[in-house]
């Protein structure tokens, strides 16, 4: 069992700094023009970006494939409007759409197995989105055969408590690109003390997808997203990137609008 089977433990170690929120809810307010009314994260794990959303009048909606996020979110979200669902990021299973937001950070994404899974999963986005609406979505932009940063660190906590009882901290690492998938391996050390129901050790490891230039664009053409904007998350105050995807951008935040053409979702998925 990996980080993602213990919610709390997880909510408490990952999550959005405050100075990250308030730059991603201005972005929002920038290019919606209002308060977003209908907000989605197709992969919501504890909810920590939907909470961010949560208020009066404001529908919210998470998609997860663990039960135990789920059923955390359940419990954060408990008073609000709020459709949470079991499920997969390319099938979202929910009972309503019209979205005007779509949030879909902390490169999650990367986590299906392959482009032509990415696709399925924005074409589904764009399905559930209204004219006009907003999709975030975080991603790691790397050249293949491009070396990759070369801090074997990534991310790495304190000893911190969990709510509920017990100290709790985490290295997430990378060990490079697996040659045969071109996927990044991330390994991840958590270490807990008298946390009900964790273990004190916990390894895990994981492949992410790294994306080209060419593979973003040529993705979001075939499945009908016009990117308004592109954010820098590895440089302070994120920047907004000129001339949008650059080659080895590292992890950015796409910020993309459902574009006016019509896609036909017969077409050939990106290979
Ligand atoms: C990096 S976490 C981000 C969680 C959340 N968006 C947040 O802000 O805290 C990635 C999440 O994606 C979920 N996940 C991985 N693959 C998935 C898939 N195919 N469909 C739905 N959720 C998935 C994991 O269970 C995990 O909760």
């Amino acid at each position: 069992m990996g980080i993602y089977s213990y919610p709390i433990v997880y909510a408490t170690l990952v999550k959005p700094e405050r100075r990250v929120i308030e730059a991603v809810k201005g972005w929002v307010r920038t290019h919606l023009g209002h308060e977003p009314r209908a907000v989605l994260d197709p992969a919501c794990g504890p909810a920590k970006w939907l909470e961010p959303f949560a208020a009066k009048g404001v529908r919210l909606a998470g998609v997860d494939n663990e039960p135990g996020m789920i059923a955390r979110s359940v419990e954060v979200l408990r008073g609000h409007d709020a459709e949470l669902v079991l499920g997969d990021m390319r099938e979202l299973p929910l009972a309503r759409g019209e979205f005007d937001l779509v949030v879909n950070l902390y490169s999650s994404v990367a986590h299906l197995p392959d482009l032509a899974a990415v696709a399925q999963h924005l074409r589904r986005c764009r399905e559930l989105m209204r004219p006009g609406g907003l999709m975030l979505l975080g991603l790691t932009v790397h050249t293949p055969g491009a070396p990759l940063a070369p801090e074997d660190s990534l991310y790495e906590t304190p000893a911190t408590r969990v709510p509920g009882g017990g100290m709790a901290a985490v290295h997430y690492g990378t060990a490079g690109i697996n040659p045969a998938t071109g996927r990044e391996i991330i390994r991840i050390l958590l270490l807990t003390r008298d946390v009900p129901g964790v273990p004190e050790v916990v390894e895990d490891s994981y492949e992410l997808l790294l994306f080209s230039k060419a593979e973003i664009e040529a993705l979001l053409a075939e499945t009908g997203f016009d990117v308004l904007e592109v954010r820098s998350m590895s440089t302070p105050g994120y920047p907004a990137a000129a001339g949008g995807v650059t080659t080895n951008a590292g992890d950015v935040t796409l910020i993309l609008r459902p574009g006016t053409v019509a896609v036909d979702p017969a077409e050939g998925a990106i290979a």
